[in-house]
């Protein structure tokens, strides 16, 4: 079973609310979900490693804290995008690589149309985002390729879970943990989220 942390705080939470409205526009959503993002990645980033950074202060050197591998952002096209920008402004040295995988509307299914990653993602750590964990299959074929590519410490970040995809991901990729802010009821008959907040891609680029 993956490690599924759920973020409850109530800012995010209440952020959350605002995103699910219906009557949120693009521009709020847009800056919204780049909100949710930065305060989600304290938490995701709480058991990061570190190894020991001697500094010398105006006063005496001292020994502090430096991550202890680079990390790798990599947003799912399209939506994963509108995370991106807040969890960089916590991890303002991260790299970003981006896979475009998109779902066929009738059969649900994952079409992966662009990889571009940093050559040495291998040795980082990989933070996989995408607000919406829906069936699952975007983010298995997502995780199937970073491991294809030597990527072994991961973690997915999204938004809103559906239990279908908990449970996919619990099949396919059982050691990736999962944050996120919600994990809803299920799927409609369309593989929409209930309650959920829409198509997150429509929603961030207002289309
Ligand atoms: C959405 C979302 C995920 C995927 C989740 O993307 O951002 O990538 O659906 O669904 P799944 O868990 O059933 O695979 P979408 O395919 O709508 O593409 P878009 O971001 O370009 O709108
Ligand atoms: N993708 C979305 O953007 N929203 C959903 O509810 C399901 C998949």
């Amino acid at each position: 079973m993956p490690s599924v942390h759920v973020i409850e705080h109530p800012v995010i939470q209440t952020k959350l609310t605002e995103l699910r409205d219906f009557a949120t526009p693009h521009a709020a959503f847009r800056a919204l979900l780049e909100e949710i993002a930065m305060l989600m990645t304290y938490e995701v980033t709480r058991d990061i490693p570190t190894v020991p950074r001697v500094v010398q202060t105006p006063l005496e050197k001292t020994t502090g804290h430096a991550l202890a591998k680079a990390v790798t952002l990599v947003p799912v096209l399209r939506a994963g995008l509108g995370m991106t920008d807040g969890v960089l402004r916590v991890l303002s040295n991260a790299r970003v690589g981006h896979l475009g995988v998109r779902r066929n509307e009738e059969t649900l299914e994952p079409i992966e149309y662009y990889k571009k990653l940093p050559p040495d993602i291998a040795d980082t750590e990989v933070l996989l985002i995408d607000p919406m964990l829906a069936t699952g299959g975007s983010a298995v074929a997502a995780m199937t390729y970073l491991k294809s590519v030597g990527v072994v410490s991961m973690k997915f970040v999204c938004l809103v879970a559906a239990p279908e995809g908990i449970a996919m991901l619990n099949q396919h990729h059982p050691d990736v943990p999962i944050y996120c802010c919600a994990i809803d009821r299920q799927l409609d008959h369309r593989g929409y989220i209930l309650p959920g907040l829409g198509d997150a891609g429509d929603r961030v680029f207002g289309t």
